[in-house]
């Protein structure tokens, strides 16, 4: 996905990454995700609104589980629930996210192998769509549905929040790359926005790493999706029965990249491409 972390940590000595000796899993959480940038905005927009921390998250989408790991490796009063079809990856879940945890910490947290749409409607503080995830929704009804289920399982101090990227480049096929690393190996991430319909908004896009020995692990990861604009997300959250629909928008560096800052705006220059937080409060 075109969200990509800018920080690198310290190399340390390790051995030279190949197609073959890692994970793609791995791979993919070290490219992607920055687990502690979400929760730490989820953790401010919270105490904003209803002056409390928040406690139970529920991820949807959530894959590995990562951020899920994340939430509740960093305060111990927090509790978290994830949602994700997909059993192979919530299994690579279980083993490298959530068996490193403590005791105590792993039983604040439960990752489901269920779809979204199944969740039971328990009231949780915060319920997440990460990664463009909810994209999956072709059908404008689906997603609404979708959105006014997350709606009934929000009580008055409750929040969602999903992301969601822009700008002229969502609108075309384009490939780029990036150097990232993993235990202090580089390798190389590839986005490939490889198909974009201008009829239906529909993007296939695949993930592919590449690695210094030359190898290469091609469509590790696909997303068939539709792309939704801006302002119908706004108000399709809005008819979903959200009182509330702000925007986090990302400010740039000197470069004109993503600073991984988000501020509250109501308008924002168009760019080549953009990433923003959707905030959703009943
Ligand atoms: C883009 S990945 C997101 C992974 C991770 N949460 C992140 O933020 O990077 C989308 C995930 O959604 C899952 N998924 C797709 N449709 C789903 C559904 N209806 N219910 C639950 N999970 C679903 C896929 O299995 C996949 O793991």
């Amino acid at each position: 996905m075109p969200k990509t972390k800018k920080t690198r940590g310290a190399k340390k000595k390790s051995t030279l990454l190949t197609a073959k000796n890692t994970h793609r899993h791995a791979l993919y959480q070290s490219a992607v995700q920055e687990p502690e940038a979400d929760t730490r905005f989820m953790e401010e927009r919270f105490c904003e609104k209803f002056g409390k921390s928040p406690i139970l998250l529920r991820e949807d989408f959530c894959g590995t589980g990562f951020l899920s790991a994340t939430w509740v490796k960093e305060k111990a009063h927090r509790r978290a629930v994830g949602y994700d079809l997909d059993q192979p990856t919530v299994e690579w879940g279980l083993e490298n996210n959530i068996s490193p945890l403590s005791a105590e910490e792993k039983a604040r947290i439960e990752l489901r192998i269920a779809d979204v749409l199944e969740a039971p409607l328990d009231p949780v503080d915060v319920v997440c769509a990460m990664n463009f995830s909810w994209w999956i929704f072709k059908d404008r009804d689906q997603l609404l549905n979708y959105f006014r289920s997350v709606r009934k399982s929000l009580p008055d101090e409750g929040m969602f929040v999903l992301d969601i990227y822009g700008g002229s480049e969502a609108y075309i096929e384009v490939e780029e790359e990036h150097e990232k690393e993993l235990d202090g190996e580089d390798f190389y991430y590839i986005w490939d926005q490889d198909k974009v319909c201008g009829i239906s908004d529909e993007l296939l896009c695949y993930i592919h790493f590449r690695f210094k020995d030359g190898s290469a692990m091609k469509k590790a990861f696909t997303y068939d999706w539709r792309r939704y604009g801006m302002k119908e997300s706004q108000d399709l959250l809005r008819e979903a029965g959200f009182d509330t629909v702000e925007v986090y928008w990302e400010g740039s560096d000197e470069d004109g990249d993503g600073d991984g800052e988000f501020s509250l705006e109501t308008h924002a220059e168009n760019s080549e491409a953009w990433i923003a937080y959707l905030v959703a409060t009943p």
